[in-house]
């Protein structure tokens, strides 16, 4: 296993977030996942890192890719679980079981929303959680990776 980090942020994205733009864009605004990864490889090359970005409806399929991403050296990762965030024990205990650092994103805040949005598995693993700032908070989670 290769152990040693590179310059590499992965950023997985989960369920339904493929239909950014237009799904419920009162809430989540109008960018596109397209957009994001534009934003994010921007400030990416002006900070020196790479990206490596992601869209998975499948929960098993997002833990794969935290163990890939500590396999392969990220220097962290930043995670929309989307709605696995508020029910996955799964991707709690893969995010404890690498020691690849993980950044928690979401566009809106899920803190002000339903009640059973409040409570986050993920959150209770991520070292930061970047939320309620739309889809700029993939990059302000970028610049706090870059701190890492
Ligand atoms: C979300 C918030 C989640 O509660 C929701 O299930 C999503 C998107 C966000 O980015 O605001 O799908 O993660």
């Amino acid at each position: 296993m290769m152990t040693s980090s590179t310059n590499t942020i992965y950023v997985l994205n989960g369920p339904n977030l493929n239909l950014l733009g237009t799904r419920e864009p009162e809430i989540y605004g109008p960018d596109t996942l397209d957009d994001i990864a534009g934003m994010l490889e921007d400030r990416a090359r002006e900070l020196g890192l790479e990206i490596d970005m992601r869209q998975t409806n499948h929960e098993g399929m997002l833990v794969d890719w935290l163990h890939e991403a500590q396999a392969e050296g990220a220097k962290a990762v930043l995670l929309n679980a989307a709605a696995y965030t508020h029910t996955s024990i799964a991707l709690l205990d893969a995010i404890k079981a690498i020691r690849t650092p993980v950044i928690e994103v979401h566009i809106s805040d899920p803190s002000t929303r339903e009640e059973f949005r409040h409570i986050s598995y993920v959150g209770m693993a991520a070292v930061e959680t970047v939320q309620g700032q739309g889809t700029q908070g993939y990059v302000t989670a970028l610049e706090a990776a870059a701190r890492l």
